[in-house]
């Protein structure tokens, strides 16, 4: 089998580059990102040198004469408007029909292989219409569509419970039944999973702490007591999640108060820091880079809205194999 590592990918909703990172790791040459967030785009620059258009997607038109072409198109759109924390609004929300302005796109480049990913809620929103209208839509464009919830502790190494909908579309209905019956990955043995002390650091910087903050730390504090496991902060009170698994990685979690990770160290109560968010995503967070100047806030909303990186590149390593196969 020939591989052709000269395939471009083209990326939507890049935030920190969760997808772009994974493609380019599984061989792919990224070709242009866009992204509206100022923050998210500080800290994509200083992990990537290719083209990133910072702005909204409204505003780029298909025809942009800094839009080469590509191979593949990529967007983790915005989820808000699909997830159970949500608001469940869908299309009637504005960052739901986010998706749509993608096939502008679709149409000009005509790409060989599509590449979506999104909550697990998106599957049956709405009593299943509205992924059934983006089906319909990608293939009314001639594409094979398959989709895929897969957990990442359960698809990969990494100890973090995060069921997403993978959505990844072939021009060719061949390459697609390869992929649908080979492409998408296996279940891992549960015994790889990477251990606690592999993502937790023995103690962090006091800002992560919570003694600062008596009446969080008091609730917390009487249901916290492994050294190691990952608890999960829910407003008025903490679980305990099983398996050493982390619960979801949120965008709102450097906020407090809801559906936070919570870890208990020697030295108190705490919450994650951003760079065992990135290990927990997969993202080696001795190369990974932040900005000074991009604040802790951004840095959690960053984390917690990108991909668990080795189940994209697992994805996207296999609709290379297929794409370069004669
Ligand atoms: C779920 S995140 C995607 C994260 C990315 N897949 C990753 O792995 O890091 C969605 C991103 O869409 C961006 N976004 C939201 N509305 C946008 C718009 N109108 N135009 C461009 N980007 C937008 C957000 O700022 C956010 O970074």
């Amino acid at each position: 089998m020939k591989h052709d590592n000269n395939l471009k990918v083209g990326s939507f909703f890049a935030g920190l580059g969760g997808i772009c990172l994974a493609f380019k790791q599984a061989g792919f040459e990224l070709a242009w990102s866009n992204e509206i967030d100022k923050a998210a785009c500080k800290t994509y620059r200083a992990n990537f040198d290719h083209l990133l258009i910072e702005g909204d997607i409204c505003d780029l038109s298909p025809n942009d004469s800094r839009l080469k072409h590509v191979d593949v198109i990529t967007g983790g759109f915005p989820c808000q408007a699909f997830s159970i924390a949500g608001y469940r609004k869908g299309f009637e929300d504005e960052r739901g029909t986010l998706f749509f302005k993608m096939l502008a796109f679709i149409d000009k480049f005509k790409p060989k292989a599509l590449f979506f990913e999104n909550v697990r809620n998106l599957k049956s929103h709405n009593n299943g219409k509205t992924y059934a209208k983006i089906k319909s839509e990608l293939e009314k464009r001639g594409y094979v569509v398959t989709e895929r919830v897969l957990d990442t502790c359960e698809y990969s190494q990494l100890p973090q419970h995060r069921e997403r909908f993978y959505i990844v579309c072939f021009k060719n209905k061949k390459k697609a039944q390869w992929f649908e019956e080979h492409g998408w990955p296996h279940k891992i043995d549960q015994k790889k999973r990477l251990a606690f002390d592999n993502i937790v650091d023995p103690v962090a910087d006091d800002v992560h702490y919570f003694d600062r903050y008596p009446w969080y730390y008091n609730i917390a504090i009487k249901e916290v007591d492994d050294p190691k496991a990952f608890y999960q902060w829910r407003r008025v009170y903490c679980r305990k999640n099983k398996n050493g698994v982390c619960p979801t990685l949120t965008a709102n979690m450097g906020g407090g108060g809801h559906n936070v990770p919570l870890v208990m160290d020697s030295k108190g109560l705490r919450r994650l820091t951003p760079q065992e968010c990135l290990r927990l995503q997969g993202i080696d967070d001795k190369k990974f880079v932040f900005p000074e100047d991009v604040s802790m806030g951004a840095r959690y909303k960053q984390v917690g809205n990108a991909v668990s990186v080795p189940v994209v590149r697992s994805i996207a390593k296999n609709i290379l194999r297929i794409l370069t196969e004669e």
